[in-house]
């Protein structure tokens, strides 16, 4: 009896040891913590992105994923082709407005969901180059935001709705409205999936060798349903595809809706898509981009009306950095080429707050639980320069405490004007500071105090 016990003792103990090691992700490449680190080095201290729907779906003018919502073959389809002439496409207008927003990333729908290519394919005649554009507009967005120093990223759509050989699942325009599998056998007989996984494959190398170095690869998206009429890694043959992409572009990073979670670097950030700022509190220390519109629509949308304030906005950007991620953010241009004049009044908005708030942005992330956040505020810290960052999300006290942070602040100003917030000490045994704030709120829309630490 002794000894059953023993050895069931050794084998707890064992397994115990082990459980690190089982509990462990499979891992494709073997990179480390530390060489990833260093590859997100750029990514996690630049922290704001522009995101640019643009395709044809921006001359229907009402949601990306028009298509599917009305249900639309390819011949109903056809005359956003047609009509396709964006005549007032100026990129390097683009990426000055990116620019002075203080966007150092730009990351553009080469193809979405309908599958039309904004670039010069040589598979396929759904492209710009067809259209009355007659050019590759993925090449001169390349060109004109790497000119003002913004670093590049591709957004590809897995999913492609005219394709021919793209199998009718549950997100398709064609999905059957009776949802039978009579229906499904139907409508996709003949088609050859792996033709289309080919295509897929060879158009991610064809953006990833004829456009230099790309810094960012966001694929979308994978639904696997339980593999009942959905998509997943085994579909688009994820593992291979992201093997190629790392072969090709050895420092690019790649978002996280290939279907790789069960692999450790499966991805390198992941993308909370339109999610609260409080709901950022999860993702909290790990390598996360939350992607945003200014409105309801990634892809233009002439009459969608719910535009987010300019409050709004830079509270989504400086929750994320308070986090440790980032922010991307969405502008769906014309039909035209344009940017819609709500999301230049909005970029005119963050360009004015960026100015002169920057720096509690970039190079910034989580401040350590050795600071506790002031009530009504948000904290970022900057690791090198060791400043700490409080950001006045609410402007209604003269005073605001900083709970227990007697003995660590040097000095403190606001951040826009390098003025001097006053510091008092709390009351005899206590342990706060209390700075004296202007009765007037100072002309930004968040106010940034600047405490340097001892
Ligand atoms: C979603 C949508 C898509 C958009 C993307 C951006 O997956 O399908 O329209 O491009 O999110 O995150």
């Amino acid at each position: 009896m002794k000894s059953i016990k023993k050895i069931l003792w050794a084998v707890v103990m064992i397994l115990s040891m082990l459980q690190p090691v089982l509990a462990q992700k499979k891992q494709i490449g073997n990179e480390t913590s530390e060489q990833k680190a260093k590859r997100m080095e750029w990514w996690t201290n630049d922290r704001f992105g522009m995101f640019i729907h643009w395709g044809l779906y921006s001359g229907a003018a009402r949601h990306e994923w028009v298509k599917r919502y009305e249900r639309m073959d390819n011949a109903q389809y056809q005359p956003y082709f047609d009509n396709f002439n964006p005549d007032m496409f100026n990129p390097k207008e683009w990426a000055k407005q990116a620019k002075a927003a203080g966007m150092k990333y730009a990351v553009l729908t080469t193809k979405h969901h309908e599958g039309f290519c904004l670039f010069d394919s040589k598979y396929t005649d759904y492209k710009s180059t067809n259209t009355q554009a007659k050019r590759d507009l993925v090449r001169e967005f390349v060109d004109a935001f790497r000119a003002e120093g913004i670093k590049i990223g591709f957004y590809y759509s897995l999913i492609d709705w005219h394709h021919p050989d793209f199998i009718v699942d549950i997100m398709h325009p064609l999905e059957p409205a009776s949802n039978t599998e009579a229906d499904y056998a139907r409508i996709n007989a003949g088609k050859d999936w792996n033709k289309y996984k080919t295509y897929l494959h060879n158009q991610i190398k064809e953006l990833l060798t004829n456009y230099g170095k790309i810094d960012i690869l966001w694929l979308d998206f994978s639904y696997p349903n339980n593999n009942v009429h959905g998509k997943s890694k085994d579909d688009w043959g994820s593992v291979e595809l992201l093997k190629m992409i790392r072969k090709l572009r050895q420092n690019i990073l790649v978002d996280n809706r290939l279907d790789l979670d069960e692999y450790k670097d499966g991805a390198d950030f992941v993308t909370p898509e339109q999610v609260k700022p409080e709901e950022l509190n999860q993702f909290a220390g790990t390598y996360f981009e939350t992607c945003q519109t200014f409105s309801g629509s990634w892809g233009y949308f002439r009459d969608e009306i719910t535009w987010k304030s300019n409050h709004e906005l830079l509270t989504l950007l400086i929750t994320s950095v308070s986090k440790g991620g980032n922010l991307i953010l969405n502008v769906g241009p014309t039909a035209r080429g344009e940017f819609d004049y709500r999301a230049v009044g909005a970029l005119d908005n963050i360009a004015q707050w960026m100015k002169c708030n920057n720096q509690s942005i970039y190079g910034c992330s989580m401040a350590s639980a050795e600071y506790k956040t002031p009530e009504n505020t948000l904290l970022t810290f900057n690791m090198q320069t060791k400043r700490l960052f409080v950001h006045l999300m609410k402007y209604e006290a003269q005073t605001l405490v900083l709970p227990r942070y007697k003995g660590k602040v040097k000095y403190a100003q606001f951040l826009h004007d390098h003025s001097e917030v006053r510091i008092k000490e709390g009351d005899v045994g206590s342990n706060d500071l209390i700075l004296s704030l202007p009765v007037n709120k100072p002309n930004v829309e968040i106010p940034v105090i600047e405490l340097i630490l001892q």
